[in-house]
C-alpha cells in the first residue's frame, strides 16, 4: 500500500483571510509566500506552504494537504483510493508548487489532498512572531470517530498511536505520535491545529510573547499524557483554537513498535494503547481542558 508521509498544508476558509493573515504572519509568525485572488499562502521553512487562507462564510478548516513519496505513483494512488469506493478528482497546477493534485472527501467532509512535491522553495524562518517548526498535526470534532479513524488508516495509510477510551484517537502517518486526532463529540468541526515550537524555552518565550499581544492561554502549558508533548493552547482571532508544542513522542521505528523512550513515559517501552478516561491521560501536570476549549 502507498501511504502519505507526512502532513504538507491545512487550509481553512474564514470571512476576511487577507485581515487574517497578519495572525499567521506577526504572531505565529509564518511567512507569506503567495497571494492570489482566491487564498493567501503561509509558509514556515520546506514547503511553499503549510497554511491556506480563503474566503469562506465562517471560520473553519476545509482542506488538509498530504505529501507521498518521491518514489510514489499518483495513479496508482489513486486506484488505491477508488479501491474503497471513494470519489476522486485530478487538479492540474491547483497551488503553487503542486502540478498535480489528487483530491478527495473524507467521511467527515473535509477536502483530502494528494501530491507529491518536487519543488522545495527554500525560504527561511521568519524573523518576527513566534516562528514555529513545522505544521505538526489538524484536531476534528467528530461525529463517527470510528469510521473516520478506519477512513484515514486503510485509504490514506496512517496508524493508530494511541485512543482516549473508545471516543479519542490519536493517528499517525510518520514518526510524530499525531498528525491527525479525531474526537467524537456528535459534531463534524476543527477542534485545533498545531503547530510545534523548539522546546520548552521556546514555548515559554512565545506564551510571553502571545501574552505581550493580548493572546491569553486556554489551556497550559501543561503536558499531555496521551503523546506525553509540551502544550499551550490560545485562540486565533478568526475563532479557531491554535496549539503550540514541543517534545511530541517518537515513534522509534514502525516494526519495533514503541515510542523513543522520554522521561515521562511510564510504560516502558511505551506502545500504542487505549488510554483510560482519566485527568492525566490529557495533563500529567494539572488540571484537564476548560469548556472553552471545546466551543
Ligand atoms: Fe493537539
Amino acid at each position: 500500500m502507498i501511504r502519505v508521509r507526512k502532513i504538507a498544508h491545512a487550509s481553512y476558509e474564514m470571512p476576511d483571510p487577507d485581515k487574517q493573515a497578519e495572525y499567521y504572519t506577526d504572531i505565529l509568525g509564518l511567512t507569506q509566500t503567495a497571494k492570489d485572488k482566491d487564498a493567501v499562502f503561509l509558509a514556515n521553512t520546506v514547503d511553499h506552504h503549510s497554511v491556506v487562507l480563503r474566503k469562506g462564510d465562517a471560520a473553519q478548516c476545509t482542506r488538509i494537504g498530504f505529501q507521498i513519496g518521491p518514489n510514489d505513483d499518483l495513479n496508482e494512488f489513486e486506484n488505491q483510493v477508488k479501491a474503497h469506493d471513494v470519489k476522486t478528482q485530478r487538479r492540474k497546477d491547483p497551488e503553487p508548487t503542486i502540478g498535480d493534485m489528487l483530491v478527495f472527501e473524507d467521511p467527515k467532509g473535509t477536502q483530502i489532498e494528494v501530491f507529491k512535491r518536487p519543488d522545495f522553495v527554500g525560504q527561511r524562518f521568519g524573523g518576527k512572531g513566534v516562528v514555529p517548526h513545522k505544521l505538526g498535526h489538524v484536531a476534528f470534532h467528530c461525529q463517527d470517530v470510528k469510521k473516520v479513524a478506519q477512513f484515514y488508516i486503510d485509504v490514506l495509510g496512517f496508524r493508530e498511536s494511541d485512543w482516549m477510551a473508545d471516543f479519542f484517537v490519536f493517528l499517525r502517518c510518520g514518526p510524530d505520535h499525531h498528525t491527525i486526532n479525531l474526537m467524537g463529540t456528535g459534531s463534524n468541526r476543527h477542534f485545533h491545529t498545531a503547530f510545534e515550537v523548539r522546546d520548552w524555552g521556546h514555548l515559554q518565550t512565545a506564551c510571553d510573547f502571545l501574552s505581550k499581544n493580548g493572546y491569553r492561554t486556554l489551556w497550559g502549558p501543561g503536558r499531555h499524557g496521551i503523546g506525553h508533548n509540551l502544550f499551550a493552547y490560545h485562540r486565533s482571532p478568526n475563532g479557531l483554537i491554535t496549539e503550540l508544542f514541543a517534545e511530541l513522542d517518537q515513534m522509534q521505528d514502525e516494526e519495533l513498535g514503541y515510542f523513543a523512550p522520554r522521561p515521562w513515559h511510564r510504560d516502558n517501552p511505551q506502545k500504542p494503547k487505549v488510554w483510560a478516561k482519566d485527568p492525566s491521560a490529557s495533563n500529567l501536570w494539572g488540571p484537564g481542558p476548560p469548556e472553552e476549549m471545546m466551543k
